[in-house]
This record gives structure tokens, C-alpha cells and sequence, in this order.
């Protein structure tokens, strides 16, 4: 098993403990400060301003992508900038409606209410959820058999937003319900040049401009995988005698913690070489990349793929997944056919 504490690279969720650390830290708090995925914040701007100024309540907003991304952030960020209550909690939590009940009958007019892995809530509760979208309406039955009845209660008009990194498994009526759907994808290495240099100003850490864009370069498109990296890096740094970090104890760090040039680890090594080796380079099931690796599909689809999609180093088919010809040649493989869509290898090992 990918044991998610001992893997630097996971931008999967955290523990409390750094979470805290971290919010109290690096968590940007308004729009301005958020860096990156523009498209998202130019749209959020407007909508937030717009909802301001008529002093009506900002529709549903669906946040969607890759953990570590800044959806929670940016939830935080809407209330702050809405200048609203904000209440979170997440899917799995939410186990009985009268739960949710609870949770919506004390929510002020026009707070933000913010569910995390949206995609989890069990269908009798997402069914609670729908008439509360849209018509602010909970419709819920009290008691069971002859004697259950129906019973209407008018809550506050809210805002909920809704995190998922799986919006595929975000049933269509609940996605309908969301007014602003919005993706946050991986961000650029500029932006995250930005993110690093903020955070070590933030944790009083000198670093050079070059020492950052190492790390950047480095953190799988991901601002909580660069936060994490600066703080190791700080540390190795810190016990090399380095007053500040540069570019040449950044890589030095880096290597020791087994993160290569592209960002990847031991872990996505491994899963590249499987599809090569094992699966002459694909197409090869989910299920089947899983049982091989002893691995989560979950673990897999969430955490390990999306990267190498966005490096193009894989290719998802609907027979399965499929190494590219990037892929490959990162492998150290020389040559690459195709051959009745099968991918084969020839290569010094001569598979
Ligand atoms: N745009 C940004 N600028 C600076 N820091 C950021 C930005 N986005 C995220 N972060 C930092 O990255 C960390 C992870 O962000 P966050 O917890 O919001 O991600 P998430 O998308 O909610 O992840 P998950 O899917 O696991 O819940 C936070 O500690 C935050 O400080
Ligand atoms: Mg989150």
C-alpha cells in the first residue's frame, strides 16, 4: 500500500495537525491574494460583486479538481469577500437528514455553507438537498409508517458550495442545482513561483527567486505539494548551513527526497513502468493497474493520474489507460510503434 504520510508528493488530505499549520500560515484570505487560476477568480469577482450589490444571495457554486488545488481556500475565501457566516462540513459526516436538518436550519441569511467530497453524500440526503437548493425549502418526513408525515420548513437563503476532486461522480440532478460551476486545474510554474516566495515570506525563510522556481517546477502543478516541499527544503537547507535558499540546494534537497525534474516519485515510476513492462504499454483497466500495483483505484485515479495526463505522459482510452509516447521516452525507452493500437517496446532491454 501507498502510504500517503510517507509520500511527499501526495497532495492528498492531511493531518489536522498540518492542516492547522498551515491555515493559520499560508492560507491566502482574499481573492487578491489568491494567485493563479485567474479564470476562476475573474469569474468569482464578478459574481460575488454582482450578488453584493443587488444584496441577494450568491448562487450555488460547484468547485471541482485535482486535491490540493485550493478549493477549500477559495470557499473561505468566498464567504470572507461575500462578507458572510461560513459553516463547513463534509459529505461523509453528514449521515442521518436530519443531520443535514440541523446543519441548515441554523445557517444565517446568505452564509456559505461549504460541503466537502460533495460526490460522497448518500442519495436519500442529496434528495433533502435539492428542494434546499433551489427554493430554500427543507422537505423532510417525520416518523415512519401510518403515522409519517411530510413536513415543510422555510430556511435562509444560503449559498452552498460544493468541493469535489471527482465530478464525475457528481450525480447530474445535484450538479444541475449549482449556478457556477467552476474547475480549478493544476497550476503553472510562475504561479507557483509566486505561492513558494509567498510562503517562505510568510514562514520568514530567505530564498532566491531561482530556489523557488526549482521548487515550483517540482510540486506536480500543486500549491500543497509546494508548501509542503519548501518546509523539507528549509529544513535540508537549514542543516546544510544555508543562509538562503537557492537553486543548487533546492535540487540537492529534492533529489534526496526522491522528487525528480518532472515532479515525480518512486510511486509514479513504478506505475509508468507497470504499464510498459506488464502491459506492454497499455491499454490496461483501472482495476487491473490497481491489482497489480496493490493499490486503491481511488488512490490511483485521484492522486497518481491526473499529473501524468497533464504532463502527457498518459493517455486515458476507453479500453483503458495507455503510456504516450512521452511516457516512454521518460522511461528511457528508445523506440516506440504502435502496432494494431497495441503499444510494444523496443528498447535496450529489448521487450
Ligand atoms: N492559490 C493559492 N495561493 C496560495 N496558496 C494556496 C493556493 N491554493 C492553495 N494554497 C495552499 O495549498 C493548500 C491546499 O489548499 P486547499 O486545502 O484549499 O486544497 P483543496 O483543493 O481543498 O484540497 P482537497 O481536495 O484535498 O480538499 C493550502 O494550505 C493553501 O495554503
Ligand atoms: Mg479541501
Amino acid at each position: 500500500m501507498l502510504d500517503e504520510k510517507e509520500r511527499i508528493l501526495s497532495a492528498d488530505k492531511i493531518s489536522a495537525d498540518e492542516a492547522s499549520a498551515m491555515a493559520v500560515s499560508l492560507r491566502p484570505t482574499t481573492l487578491d491574494e489568491f494567485v493563479g487560476q485567474d479564470k476562476v477568480c475573474q469569474n468569482l469577482k464578478v459574481f460575488i460583486e454582482s450578488a453584493k450589490s443587488r444584496g441577494e444571495v450568491l448562487d450555488h457554486v460547484l468547485l471541482y479538481g485535482p486535491p490540493g488545488l485550493g478549493k477549500t481556500t477559495l470557499s473561505n475565501i468566498i464567504s470572507k469577500e461575500l462578507g458572510v457566516g461560513f459553516k463547513a462540513t463534509s459529505a461523509p459526516m453528514i449521515t442521518k437528514s436530519g443531520d443535514l436538518a440541523a446543519i441548515l436550519t441554523n445557517l444565517e441569511a446568505r452564509d456559505v455553507l461549504f460541503i466537502d467530497e460533495i460526490h460522497r453524500l448518500n442519495p436519500a440526503i442529496e434528495e433533502v438537498l435539492y428542494s434546499a437548493m433551489e427554493d430554500f425549502q427543507l422537505d423532510i418526513i417525520i416518523g415512519e409508517g401510518p403515522s409519517a408525515r411530510s413536513v415543510k420548513i422555510d430556511l435562509q437563503p444560503f449559498t452552498l458550495v460544493g468541493a469535489t476532486t471527482r465530478s464525475g461522480l457528481v450525480s447530474t440532478p445535484l450538479r444541475e442545482r449549482f449556478g457556477i460551476p467552476l474547475r480549478m486545474d493544476f497550476y503553472n510554474h510562475e504561479d507557483l513561483q509566486k505561492i513558494v516566495l509567498r510562503g517562505a515570506h510568510i514562514l520568514n525563510m530567505p530564498i532566491s527567486n531561482d530556489g523557488a522556481m526549482e521548487i515550483a517546477k517540482r510540486s506536480r502543478g500543486t500549491p500543497r505539494i509546494a508548501g509542503r516541499l519548501l518546509k523539507r527544503v528549509r529544513d535540508f537547507s537549514a542543516v546544510a548551513g544555508n543562509k538562503e535558499i537557492d537553486s543548487v540546494i533546492a535540487d540537492k534537497a529534492l533529489k534526496l527526497l526522491d522528487v525528480d525534474d518532472y515532479g515525480l516519485d518512486e510511486f509514479d515510476r513504478r506505475y509508468l513502468n507497470c504499464i510498459a513492462k506488464n502491459y506492454g504499454g497499455g491499454p490496461v483497466g483501472a482495476d487491473t493497474l490497481a491489482a497489480a500495483l496493490s493499490e486503491e483505484r481511488d488512490t490511483i485515479e485521484e492522486v497518481i493520474e491526473p499529473y501524468l495526463l497533464k504532463l502527457g505522459f498518459l493517455q486515458r482510452t476507453p479500453r483503458g489507460r495507455v503510456l504516450s509516447e512521452q511516457g516512454c521516452r521518460y522511461l528511457g525507452f528508445k523506440k516506440f510503434k504502435t502496432d494494431n493500437s497495441q503499444f510494444s517496446f523496443m528498447d535496450d532491454l529489448g521487450i
